[in-house]
């Protein structure tokens, strides 16, 4: 039996932007929140695990758009379980802020992929760079002074518009954040397939697999959070159990593929183009273990993420203008 180091647990799939890479907005899925039922049983469950989990509130839409955020939080804060959201921020206000930070919640993740106001909302479409900047730097701010402990993340996706502007978002960074935030570096992908992305697919084995279980709003365990469609229901957690599904045959069968270098034989496996190594910049390195770093290989460090990847390079070829949809 192995037990999920990481527990993604999609509290909404809807989301109140557009970005230009995401399926939030063009999914299939009916909108739909995660059940308290759903919910409650999935506590229940990890908090009995021997090593406790690390428990995400987000998936394919905003979280902050439920409304009941801060008292799930708690519910899992007070076994001891370590939380974080990826939020875009935009309605981060201050009472939602003050919220999370008295919840106990363990890290906080701004997606925010350029400081230049025209760049980003062509992205982030539908949001104001303004607005999200004032919360983030609110948040910061609350944070510093209330539980200085909690980590807050930046998240760069970088596509080939905005990659240039890396050193510019770096200081803005050091700027604000202290030495033991996390910038981290995504390329844009595909989410396999749905979106043009020219980075190959990789075909080594993906980590997420074997540490990770990914749970939809309406309770279905999928495969990954790129499988956003559901190509893979591995379970449901009206019916069975994290540990019965982690453990599945079906399971088992896909992690096989991968090890065997098989991977290309899986419909969704086979065009993913996420990358197995993320950039993770902290001033103050290790611990080596971040946000992402438990569910990923990731390269950490204290030099610049600009700077490493002047030599590395491995930008997907993509541009924001395109058509969203393959
Ligand atoms: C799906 S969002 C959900 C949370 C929240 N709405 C947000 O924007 O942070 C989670 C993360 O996925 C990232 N993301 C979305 N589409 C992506 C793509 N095609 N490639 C890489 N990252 C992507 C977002 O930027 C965000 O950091
Ligand atoms: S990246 Fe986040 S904010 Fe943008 S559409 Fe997707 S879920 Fe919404």
């Amino acid at each position: 039996m192995i037990y999920p180091s990481a527990v993604q647990l999609e509290t909404v799939n809807v989301c109140n932007a557009k970005c230009v890479m995401c399926p939030a907005t063009t999914t299939s899925r009916p909108h739909s929140t995660m059940s308290d039922a759903i919910f409650d049983r999935i506590v229940e469950e990890i908090a009995n695990f021997p090593t406790k989990p690390r428990v995400s509130l987000h998936g394919t839409g905003e979280p902050l758009l439920y409304k009941k955020l801060g008292v799930r939080v708690r519910a899992l804060t007070k076994h001891g379980i370590p939380v974080y959201i990826t939020t875009n921020g935009s309605i981060m206000t201050r009472a939602r802020a003050f919220e999370l930070i008295d919840a106990g919640i363990t890290a906080i993740e701004f997606s925010i992929e350029s400081l230049n106001k025209e760049i980003f909302e062509r992205i982030r479409v539908g949001l104001d760079l303004d607005e999200v900047l004032a919360n983030f730097l609110s948040f910061v701010e609350l944070r510093d002074k209330l539980n200085p402990k909690i980590t807050i993340g930046m998240v760069f996706i970088a596509h080939d518009d905005n990659a240039d502007s890396l050193a510019e978002y770096e200081a803005f960074f050091e700027r604000h954040l202290s030495s033991d935030d996390e910038l981290t570096v995504v390329p844009r992908h595909n989410f396999a397939s749905s979106y043009d992305s020219h980075a190959a697919p990789s075909n080594i084995p993906c980590g997420f697999i074997v540490n990770a279980i990914n749970i939809q709003a309406d309770g279905i365990a999928n495969l990954c959070c790129v499988d956003s469609e559901q190509t893979y229901a591995l379970g449901d957690i009206n019916k069975n159990t994290i540990m019965e599904i982690f453990n599945s045959e079906r399971f088992n069968e896909i992690r096989r593929a991968h090890a065997e270098g098989r991977r290309h034989s899986l419909p969704l496996c086979s065009s993913c183009n996420v990358p197995e190594v993320l950039t993770q910049y902290k001033r103050r390195t290790l611990p080596a273990v971040g946000i992402l770093g438990k569910i990923r290989g990731m390269q950490h460090g204290a030099v610049r993420p600009s700077e490493r990847l002047a030599s590395v390079r491995f930008w997907p070829k993509v541009v924001i203008s395109e058509p969203r949809r393959k």
